[in-house]
């Protein structure tokens, strides 16, 4: 577990892991509503833009519309940002063809649940907070490339 004291460290840690971001990376974010979810995705996307030259995008909650795409290096690279909060059936996931386009982007997913199963390759990150205290905190798993990354990286 690591402690993240304000929104700065929240980006610190964001930066750490996007040099190791390619194209078909599954990025899980677990987390109650209101621990710092699409906050991450938010710093994630932007550093990857200005990395990459580009400028920021505005990066918002895709609860309502599922997913956003952000393209985050000229001509190659997009993230897909979605939130599975309101999906209550993997069919429905089929319907809008999310596994079909996996291999086309860079995955950010909150509420990740229902489609853990179907993949096999994925980074995971828990958000915790105390609401009592606001006392924010974060953890990683990380199956395939991503448990050697995690072990050099978070030891
Ligand atoms: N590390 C942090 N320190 C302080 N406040 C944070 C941190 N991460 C997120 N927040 C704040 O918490 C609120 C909810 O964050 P958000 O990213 O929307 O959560 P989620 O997507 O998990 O519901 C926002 O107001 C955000 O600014
Ligand atoms: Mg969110």
């Amino acid at each position: 577990m690591i402690d993240l004291k304000d929104l700065n460290e929240t980006k610190k840690i964001a930066r750490k892991f996007i040099k190791f971001l390619e194209q078909g990376d599954i990025v899980l974010l677990q987390g109650d509503l209101g621990s710092g979810k699409t906050t991450f995705s938010r710093f994630l996307i932007n550093q990857l833009q200005s990395k990459n030259k580009l400028s920021m995008s505005e990066v918002t909650s895709p609860t309502f519309n599922i997913v956003n795409y952000y393209e985050v290096k000229k001509n190659n690279l997009q993230v897909a940002h979605y939130d599975f909060y309101r999906i209550k059936k993997f069919k429905e996931l089929e319907n809008i063809g999310f596994l079909d386009q996996i291999q086309n982007f860079v995955s950010i997913i909150e509420w990740p649940n229902l489609i853990m199963k179907a993949i096999d390759q994925y980074l995971v990150i828990s958000f915790f907070l105390n609401s009592k205290t606001d006392e924010r905190k974060i953890k990683f798993k990380g199956t395939g490339k991503w448990s050697q990354i995690l072990k050099n990286e978070f030891k």
